[in-house]
């Protein structure tokens, strides 16, 4: 069936300067933006941009974890695994939902996340190799989203905030259930430990990439923290993610691949070693080792899904019908 062709939206008309004054007075006075309130164009392009990206990385991490339901070692263990990435579904429908009362259309955002324009986070391209990746993809992966998800509870925009209070609460269940998967593994047989350290050898690098590029590089970081948008920068919050985890890694006798990795006992904080991003760079682009692999298979399940789409559209025409007749 032929798609008719889309006219480009109209350029959105300036903003009014008194208008943008008083809703920067309204984000200085931490009241939370409603999606019927005015705001200036940049910051709904912006947050659509942000939030779009985030509800297509809780889909497209259904993929990697998806990978090992059938494959768990215990009833216990699939049930965990398949509830987290049913939640992972959840996330990412409820920020879809939040997309939308920005005025963007849910088919468009999915048309950009399966043609390859929209962007969604890195981590989701790196392969998962063995069980031990699903303890340290919990540990590491929705630990880090915890950390960012805690402070983006705050944001300035209130659907966004409000669903990621929601959501925090089931990424801690993400994060326990990895962490234990992780703690058995670290007190299991040497050929355990080792498939445990070489997970963890493998997605520590890209777990810190999670957080974005460093403040210097990061072009949007000022404008989203001055409508707090954001409230961390990506370094504070990656920071905050390494302090959290390396005694969690002392705790269960793991080592984290960093030579440079020590305590600061002045500032406190963990200090680490430079990012590879060089790396990072060729991942967003689309060239880590599955980006094609993941737009592949969304595009499959999409296709795959159309009678379902169908069906659904055809069975609401038919109430409607019934209800007009009645
Ligand atoms: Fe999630
Ligand atoms: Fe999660």
């Amino acid at each position: 069936m032929a798609t008719p062709a889309k006219t480009p939206p109209p350029a959105p008309p300036a903003d009014d300067p008194a208008l943008v004054a008083a809703f920067e007075a309204r984000i200085a006075a931490g009241e939370s933006i409603e999606p019927k309130d005015w705001m200036p164009a940049r910051y709904r392009k912006q947050l659509t941009r942000m939030m779009a990206q985030h509800a297509h990385s809780e889909i497209v991490g259904m993929l990697p974890e998806g990978n090992w339901i059938t494959r768990a070692p215990t009833l216990r263990r699939k049930m965990s695994l398949i509830a987290k990435v049913q939640d992972e579904a959840g996330h990412g429908l409820y920020i879809y939902c939040g997309t939308e009362t920005l005025g963007v259309e849910r088919d468009e955002l999915v048309e950009q996340l399966h043609d390859g324009r929209a962007k969604y986070s890195s981590i989701f391209n790196y392969p998962t190799l063995s069980w031990a990746d699903m303890g340290v993809i919990g540990w590491f992966v929705d630990g880090a989203a915890i950390v960012n998800q805690t402070v983006l509870a705050k944001a300035s925009y209130g659907p966004y905030a409000r669903a990621m209070v929601r959501i925090c609460k089931e990424e801690n269940f993400h994060k326990r259930q990895g962490y234990e998967i992780c703690a058995t593994l670290a007190k299991g047989t040497p050929a355990q430990r080792a498939m445990l350290q070489d997970a963890i050898d493998r997605f520590w690098w890209p777990s810190l990439m999670m957080f974005g590029p460093s403040d210097k590089d990061s072009p949007n970081s000022a404008e989203l923290l001055r409508w707090r948008v954001k409230r961390k920068t990506n370094d504070e919050l990656r920071q905050r993610f390494v302090n959290l985890t390396v005694p969690q890694a002392q705790a269960i006798g793991v080592t984290l691949p960093d030579p440079d990795l020590r305590f600061n006992e002045e500032t406190k904080n963990w200090e680490f070693g430079e990012i590879d991003w060089a790396e990072f760079r060729e991942v967003i682009s689309g060239n880590g080792p599955c980006n094609r692999e993941r737009l592949a298979a969304r595009n499959a399940a999409h296709a795959e899904g159309a009678w379902v789409r169908e069906a659904a559209l055809a069975h609401a025409a038919k109430r409607h019908r019934t209800t007009e007749a009645a």
